[in-house]
């Protein structure tokens, strides 16, 4: 369970475990693309402006991990409660 803000709408969200930053975006009614929803088409990436990410998609490659300035955010999950993406 981690926290993750977003920066255009102003919202704070609060993910549990079972479900995933685009799932609770879309029931926020925040409009987000995605496609796949498992992590390997791209369709979700986001900028990251803030916090740590653990990456759980198959579409960056390691140098991209490492940058940590995009997520699949219909995989990946925040560390701690600093997230903060552009969305
Ligand atoms: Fe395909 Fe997230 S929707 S990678």
């Amino acid at each position: 369970r981690f926290q993750v803000r977003l920066q255009r709408s102003g919202k704070v969200l609060t993910i549990d475990a079972e479900e995933s930053i685009l799932g609770a975006c879309l029931s926020a009614g925040i409009d987000a693309a995605y496609s796949c929803e498992e992590g390997v088409c791209g369709a979700c990436a986001v900028r990251v402006l803030s916090g740590q990410v653990i990456h759980r998609d198959s579409v960056l490659t390691p140098a991209e991990r490492e940058a940590a300035d995009t997520m699949m955010i219909c995989c990946s999950r925040g560390r701690g409660d600093a997230l903060v993406i552009d969305l």
